[in-house]
């Protein structure tokens, strides 16, 4: 498979690699192809010690495809650097974010992945956790894959109970109201990879009802795959270091934030990659509130 110019050393994980030896501002276009297939290889790749500036990481993002955002900062501070209250709506809007999910599902298009990356970390937590759902579905007795094979679940932020109740919506929430992404999409449980073509387990916390089921049947089964499906092996908490950026694969896998003492500041960059839609795209449906 003609050798690669860096080191991938894989985590002791289902997925996942940490990759030294490659400059992201600078990549080559043989280094970026084989960075690409790494990342579809592994789900998750951390590059540390890489200290991108914004349009360094805007143009590395670009590199793997269209943007959902060029790059959204994620951060409880305010532009001073001084830190938010806790009863800031912005610290409130993390909320969302503490629960596994996968980006843009109750948008029409699934993101494909994002470039993510630390500027100041707190002293303790405020991990970012990874799960592999590829390996989860593998994971699958055969007969719960078959049945598991003719379910459609409906993602919604807006239309979720469990977000309506608390009145919260995460960042990304907020700008698909801004967007009008309110209808609920309809997304099988069962994901085809569109570039590895692996079967995943499409679960989380968008995930709010299931087709054709009550409410209560349907919360339990989205509760009790989401538990089965986000265990080790196939789990992994990057603890950030400043500098560092990680590149992953939002099909085969779900992330969530892991809390930290909010009088802390964390401050990170996002920049999405856009899903196909004619892979990641999904039906609106005109759903109730559930619950
Ligand atoms: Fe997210």
């Amino acid at each position: 498979m003609g050798g690669r110019s860096f080191t991938v050393e894989p985590l002791p994980a289902s997925f996942g690699a940490r990759v030294s030896g490659v400059r992201l501002a600078s990549l080559s276009d043989t280094d970026l192809a084989q960075v690409r297939e790494a990342w579809f290889e592994f789900g998750l790749l951390i590059f540390p010690d890489q200290g991108l500036n914004r349009d360094e990481q805007v143009a590395l993002a670009r590199r793997f495809g269209p943007l959902v955002f060029d790059l959204l900062e994620i951060s409880n501070t305010w532009p001073d650097g001084s830190v938010r209250p806790a009863d800031d709506a912005v610290v409130r809007a993390f909320e969302t974010n503490k629960y596994w999910h996968q980006d843009n599902t109750y948008q029409p298009v699934q993101a494909l992945g994002a470039v993510f990356s630390a500027l100041t970390v707190p002293p303790q937590g405020g991990e970012t956790a990874f799960a592999d759902l590829a390996a989860a579905w593998d994971a699958l007795a055969p007969a719960e894959q078959r049945r598991l094979e003719g379910l459609t679940a409906l993602h919604s932020v807006r239309l979720n109970p469990q977000n309506a109740r608390k009145g919260e919506a995460g960042p990304e929430a907020r700008l698909t109201d801004l967007q009008g992404g309110t209808a609920a999409r309809r997304r099988p449980l069962l994901k085809i990879h569109p570039v590895t073509g692996r079967k995943c387990l499409a679960v989380g916390r968008h995930a709010y009802a299931l087709e054709g089921w009550p409410q209560d049947s349907a919360r339990a089964l989205l509760d009790q795959l989401t538990e089965q499906a986000c265990q080790p092996p196939r789990v992994w908490a990057h603890r950030w270091t400043a500098g560092d950026a990680v590149l992953w694969d939002n099909i085969r896998l779900a992330h969530r934030a892991l809390p930290w003492d909010m009088s802390q500041p964390r401050v990170m960059w996002q920049s999405r990659i856009a899903g196909d839609p004619a892979t990641e795209g999904s039906e609106a449906v005109d759903a109730e509130l559930a619950g």
